[in-house]
């Protein structure tokens, strides 16, 4: 299962991303986090120290090749994966797709290439849920970089603004082949807060699935720099995500059940 997470910059992409990677690699799915901001920061929320993360080279645009279909991967994917992905806490492994390493240095198409591939050849691993973290802008969904995920998940928050770029990209996926748009409230400090996105969502035909409340302690994570599962694991955000993640994945089958 591959599920994009999107929507306005400062949304609570990063950290819905990291918390839920966690907590469904703890109900037993194997997860593939994929940092797809150009401006990469899930490794932080995942618990990865830079260091760490800056001795696996970035998955090259060389790997891509251009067929009929769109974007193919010319190298196994568990090659790639052993090769350009990092350990993280509970068994998650990330991959990043890539940042501009100059000014001047021109469009990152290829990086988003790279993910595009990847996010085929995942379809063979249908055990995995791969959760991609994705950049504010809606370039993913008019690139195609998100149009090989299953889900698309849009992080709002309780005020105008966030609401608008969220229906503007569920507007986007509804044209690709993406299978189900869902929105997210987050940062919800009162009932007002989530009834006016849920108002929001009933007039614009958009799918609500969860609410996520305000919490100081996610801010207080982050001044830690410590993944906000570890900071706070019995608080408020993380039961919250942990009850979206039961409603997005199922769980996995028991061992030796039949599929
Ligand atoms: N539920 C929440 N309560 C309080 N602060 C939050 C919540 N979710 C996210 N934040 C804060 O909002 C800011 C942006 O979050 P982040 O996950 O980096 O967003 P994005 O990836 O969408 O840009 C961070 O400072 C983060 O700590
Ligand atoms: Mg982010």
């Amino acid at each position: 299962m591959k599920l994009a997470v999107a929507g306005k910059g400062g949304a609570g992409k990063t950290t819905f991303s990291a918390t839920a990677s966690r907590l469904i690699a703890r109900a037993g799915h194997p997860v593939l986090a994929i940092d797809a901001d150009t401006n990469p920061n899930l490794h932080a929320a995942l618990g990865i120290s830079t260091e760490a993360v800056q001795r696996v080279p970035f998955p090259p645009t060389t790997l891509v090749s251009r067929s009929f279909d769109g974007p193919a991967l010319n190298e196994p994917l568990d090659v790639v994966l052993d090769r350009h992905t990092v350990d993280a806490a509970d068994g998650v492994r990330l991959l990043r797709m890539g940042m501009p390493e100059h000014a001047d240095e021109g469009c990152l198409c290829s990086a988003h290439a790279v993910v595009s591939a990847l996010l085929s050849d995942l379809d063979h691993k249908v055990d995995t849920v791969t959760m991609i973290d994705m950049e504010a802008s809606p370039e993913h969904l008019s690139r195609g970089t998100a149009r090989e995920a299953h889900t698309l998940l849009l992080v709002a928050e309780p005020y105008f603004r966030s609401l608008e770029a969220a229906k503007l990209q569920a507007k986007l996926a509804k044209e690709t082949a993406i299978a189900r748009v869902v929105v997210l409230a987050n940062k919800c400090r009162t009932d007002a807060d989530f009834d006016g996105i849920a108002e929001f969502c009933a007039n614009h035909d958009l799918d609500l699935i969860g609410r996520i409340p305000w919490g100081d302690e996610v801010l207080d994570a982050d001044a830690a720099s410590t993944p906000l599962i570890d900071f706070a694991p019995e608080s408020a955000v993380v039961t919250a995500i942990e009850e979206v993640c039961s409603v997005l994945v199922p769980p996995p089958p028991l061992v030796g059940q039949v599929r």
